[in-house]
């Protein structure tokens, strides 16, 4: 498969790789943030060196298989991340997240839509997108952007904000 551009811009947004100086600023702006990280599979990010980590993750994601998170820029400033991670010969997985300033203008649905457009012209067969039972704005965003509910996954995945135990999560998916 031929690699991802590193550039991707919508009508609002500007989504692009990560660079070693981000991390300041995704520490600021949604990793370390209560709010937003209360659904989401990883820990908060306690210090920026947790961001730093994450940004060398993803740039190794980045090289091996070209492809991988993509930042989300409004207007010069960083506002979240988002990413089409590719899983194989079985398709990718998307998600988002967003500052909490930002939410409620359909920057989500723009940029997961983003990522369907980008499966569909690197020949990706399917994209999966999880959430949360109780997360209905995420379920809304993937519905909106055009995957379709699979069902529910009992005992799924730990959300380390909310506890040690396994959650059920929703299942959505896309298949171009
Ligand atoms: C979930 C999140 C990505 C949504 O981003 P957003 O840019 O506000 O989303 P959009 O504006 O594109 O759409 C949100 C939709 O959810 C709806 N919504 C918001 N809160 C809701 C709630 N509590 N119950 C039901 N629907 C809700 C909105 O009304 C909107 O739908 P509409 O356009 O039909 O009115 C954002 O809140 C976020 O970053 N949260 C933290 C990270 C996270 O949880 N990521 C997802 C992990 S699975």
């Amino acid at each position: 498969m031929r690699a991802a551009p590193g550039t991707l811009a919508t009508a609002r947004l500007v989504l692009r790789t990560p660079r070693p100086g981000d991390a300041d600023a995704i520490f600021a702006s949604y990793a370390s943030d209560p709010e937003a990280t209360r659904y989401m599979g990883w820990p908060r990010h306690a210090a920026v060196t947790a961001s730093h980590a994450y940004v060398a993750l993803a740039l190794a994601e980045w090289d091996t298989h070209g492809c991988g998170t993509y930042l989300i820029e409004r207007d010069g400033q960083l506002i979240g991340s988002t990413g089409l991670h590719l899983l194989g010969p079985v398709g990718a997985a998307t998600g988002y997240i967003l500052t909490p300033a930002a939410w409620g203008h359909g920057y989500a649905t723009e940029a997961c839509r983003a990522m369907l457009a980008l499966g569909r012209d690197l020949g990706v067969p399917r994209i999966e997108a999880t959430c949360h039972t109780a997360h209905r704005a995420s379920a809304r965003v993937l519905e909106k952007a055009g995957l379709v509910r699979e069902g529910v996954r009992r005992a799924d995945t730990v959300f380390p904000q909310l506890g040690a135990q396994l959650q059920d999560v929703l299942v959505y998916a896309w298949s171009g």
